[in-house]
């Protein structure tokens, strides 16, 4: 039930990111020709993962494109059938958070669909928006889907972590859709939640520092996983491809297979991974905490299947880490007596990565 589309060529912005180079990485295995957009070309560190995946000789470009500069996207998009718009900034740190993260990323998300309107041969674009555009509210539901907004007001008052990315992603989806009526672009969101897997990029991808907070114990992040939603990294790159492809695709689809509490995820890691310290009680937050539900049934509807569970999610994603070495094989000591404790010298090697403080790393969210 796929629509007969080219294989390409499609654009897909923030190509050096975690999502990007991984769905880089399926688009070409799919066979599509593809232009990636990074904002610096010359930056190995970001680039080499690329250029090094199987087709990349022959199937892929990189351009340079930055979301602050209008029109930067015109020469890329232009020729494109498809665009998947997946850049945004991440800078929770940021200083000025109105002008370096809220302003790129609304007037970015705008500057690509008037790349595309200028270009005429783009069929679909797909826009990766975030669970912060979702539930991010005084009082969470227990179940949400597609119809549910996060409250703006609510985020720029309490200003808690991360608000300037809800923020910024609220905006950017809002002004997407009022743009792609006005001017008739077929517009697809697609909603991930924390996305969790393997990954082709060298350093620490934002979701990974929050979904591994627990063995890393970075604290700052319980409270995003507190009740936490969850999708393996392949499967939403499955479902970015299903969405651009399928005829009868319209609107925003939440993407997200699991659902957890930050108790659930503790179980599931120390049964597993002993050889992590993951802590018994985790101060401040209910034993009896309940499941918040995002519902994917309108993605499923359609017709796509998730492939992966939760335990390879994590599975995958500590291999990663562990082999490009930005945590260690095991922060638990296992002494002889069976009583496990974790050295000092552990968490100081891995707490600056995790937070940040050693590689260039924002903290993430959904
Ligand atoms: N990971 C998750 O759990 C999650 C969950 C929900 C939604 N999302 C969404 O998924 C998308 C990708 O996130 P990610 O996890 O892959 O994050 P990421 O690894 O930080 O990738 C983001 C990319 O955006 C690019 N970027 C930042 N500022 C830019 C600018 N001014 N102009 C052009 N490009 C810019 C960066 O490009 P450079 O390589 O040039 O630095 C970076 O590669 C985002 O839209 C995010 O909101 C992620």
């Amino acid at each position: 039930m796929t629509m007969k589309m080219e294989k390409g060529p499609v654009a897909v912005t923030g190509a050096g990111g975690y999502i990007g180079s991984w769905l880089v990485m399926k688009l070409l295995r799919g066979g599509y020709t593809v232009r990636a957009t990074v904002r610096d070309p010359d930056n190995m560190k970001k680039v080499k993962p690329l250029l090094d995946l199987p087709g990349a000789a022959s199937h892929l470009t990189i351009w340079k494109a930055d979301l602050n500069d209008e029109g930067s996207f015109d020469d890329v998009i232009n020729g494109c059938a498809g665009v998947f718009h997946v850049a945004t900034p991440m800078d929770f740190e940021s200083k000025d958070p109105e002008n370096e993260v809220i302003k790129p990323t609304v007037d970015g998300m705008l500057s690509i669909l008037k790349s595309c309107r200028k270009a005429g041969t783009v069929r679909r674009v797909v826009y990766t928006s975030s669970a912060g555009t979702v539930n991010v509210e005084e009082r969470q539901k227990p179940e949400y889907d597609e119809s549910a907004w996060s409250d703006i007001e609510f985020c720029r008052r309490v200003k808690m972590t991360g608000w300037m990315y809800f923020v910024s992603k609220s905006l950017a989806e809002r002004a997407a859709w009022d743009f792609a009526r006005e001017n008739n672009i077929d517009l697809i969101t697609i909603i991930p939640t924390l996305v969790v897997g393997p990954f082709i990029t060298s350093t620490m991808p934002p979701s990974m520092v929050t979904a591994l907070s627990l063995i890393t114990g970075n604290e700052a992040h319980y409270s995003i996983i507190k009740q936490a939603q969850l999708v393996h990294l392949d499967d939403l790159c499955d479902a970015h491809i299903f969405l651009l492809n399928h005829p009868k695709a319209s609107g925003r689809y939440i993407c997200s297979s699991h659902d957890a509490t930050i108790h659930d995820l503790a179980r599931m890691i120390r049964c597993k991974y002993p050889q992590y310290h993951i802590p018994q009680k985790i101060e401040g937050i209910d034993d009896e905490i309940q499941t918040v539900r995002f519902s994917s049934k309108k993605l499923l509807e359609l017709g796509f299947e998730y492939k992966y569970t939760m335990e390879e999610m994590f599975d995958e994603a500590i291999k990663s880490c562990i082999e490009k070495k930005l945590i260690p094989p095991q922060t638990e000591a296992i002494p002889e007596d069976g009583k496990l404790e974790v050295t000092r010298e552990q968490v100081d090697v891995v707490k600056p990565i995790m937070t940040g403080a050693k590689e260039d790393v924002p903290i993430a969210s959904h």
